[in-house]
């Protein structure tokens, strides 16, 4: 079996952090019970390139249990846990090619390492592997049955690829799902942001200024969260429609442009490039703090500060000092990565339940039905998206009311009316 990982030294700590966060992925255990019954993905091959994290180490056991053959690597450079990388490799007999820190030519030799196993499903976050196979692995095309995309950035690229005729296979946007981005975008990129930028810089939250750059799911997390902590929440937006959202959610909103006189922390969460750049670095207050927490380390445009640096240390763990002519400092964090996967764990087990459950009853769908789907973006379908919500509630001990006849009768009917 093949693999690159760290040090297999550090499989026992993974193996143990894997079962913890396996022990709050409820919905997700139900189906790896089902599928090591029913084998629904046997003689599937899956190429998966997702975080090497102790929740994805779940998600490769349930697809193991259900009759795959899986190979993983990393789908950012800094995101691998590499105790879960040997551990899966180990214990679970899964070839895995991911080490963190590994350097962008290492980061694509592991996916085309994980491409060599002739995937017949590819298990996106980011959409590398679509886009590898589509651009330098064109011969793999004709095996691919289908695949799944993780994140809101993937769903993009994927759809674009789609509308210009090139996506060669059918995908199921799980981040599409309302399972999935309603609560691991928000809730689960809420909370793990604000842990990264803790942990990275051990901070006080409370009575600072943090201004949030994009109010999707994922910033209206971030923001959520921050504001609980007691931080004074600046928004930047592009989209009218959000902007509104955010100021009537609480928010002070503004450009970019005035946010950085008075912001002391900055997160992004755009999905686009250059979010801040020369004029914002020029115009922040000395100490200002920035950070990403995008699927790419595009949003903060770092060569240009780079260049403008006179001095660069590194001054702690994912905490990087760069210094500017006449000593106005500026803290790059997780250098510019996803932050809540570079200085923390990412999200928590038990909203990655629903994510990751999504991710396997997807990957069954596509071995019933990719015969009969185009080479589009589909979404994950409602009654898959629906029960992984019901099993959620169970699993929370959480009952809801059902609709008397009486009341589906008046829905159905239109002559009822006061
Ligand atoms: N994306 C964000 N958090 C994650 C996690 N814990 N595992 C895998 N992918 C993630």
């Amino acid at each position: 079996m093949k693999y690159d990982v760290k040090d297999m030294k550090l499989a026992e700590k993974g193996k143990l952090r894997i079962e913890w966060a396996g022990a709050q992925m409820p919905v997700l255990n139900l189906i790896k019970s089902r599928f090591a019954k029913e084998k629904p993905l046997k003689d599937l091959k899956i190429a998966a390139c997702l975080h090497v994290t102790t929740e994805t180490a779940n998600l490769m056991q349930t697809l193991r249990a259900g009759g795959a053959d899986v190979v993983l690597c990393a789908s950012n450079p800094l995101s691998t846990q590499d105790d879960v990388a040997s551990s899966l490799v180990k214990h679970d007999s899964i070839s895995v090619f991911a080490i963190k820190g590994e350097d962008n030519k290492t980061y694509y030799e592991h996916i085309i390492s994980a491409l060599a196993v002739k995937p017949t499903m590819t298990m996106d976050d980011g959409a590398d592997l679509v886009s590898l196979i589509h651009t330098k692995k064109k011969d793999l095309i004709s095996g691919i049955i289908g695949g799944t995309e993780e994140t809101t950035t993937g769903v993009i690229r994927l759809k674009s690829m789609a509308k210009d005729n090139v996506l060669a296979y059918p995908i199921i946007a799980v981040n599409d799902a309302q399972t999935k981005h309603f609560f691991d975008n928000r809730y689960g990129t809420g909370q793990s942001t604000i842990d990264g930028i803790i942990r990275a810089t051990n901070i006080l939250l409370a009575g600072s200024a943090m201004v949030v750059a994009g109010y999707g799911w994922c910033g209206r997390g971030v923001a959520l969260r921050a504001k609980g902590l007691g931080a004074q929440v600046i928004v930047t937006e592009i989209d009218p429609i959000k902007a509104i959202e955010a100021a009537m959610d609480g928010f002070q909103v503004m450009p970019m442009s005035a946010a950085v006189k008075s912001g002391q922390v900055f997160v992004t969460l755009t999905g686009d490039i250059n979010v801040i750049r020369k004029e914002h670095f020029l115009k922040m207050k000395d100490g200002a703090i920035i950070c990403n927490s995008g699927h790419f380390n595009v949003e903060i445009d770092i060569v240009t500060l780079q260049k403008m640096s006179e001095k660069k240390r590194l001054i702690r763990d994912f905490t990087e000092e760069y210094t500017l002519p006449g000593g106005k400092r500026i803290y790059l964090l997780g250098e510019g990565r996803l932050i809540n996967l570079a200085a923390a764990e990412g999200h928590p087990a038990s909203v990655m339940d629903m994510s990751f459950a999504n991710q396997a009853l997807s990957a069954e769908y596509l071995v019933k039905q990719a015969k009969l789907l185009e080479k589009q973006v589909y979404s994950v379908p409602k009654n898959i998206d629906e029960n992984i919500a019901a099993l959620k509630l169970r699993s929370m001990g959480v009952t809801i009311d059902k609709l008397t006849t009486e009341q589906v009768n008046y829905l159905a009917s239109w002559e009822m009316g006061t």
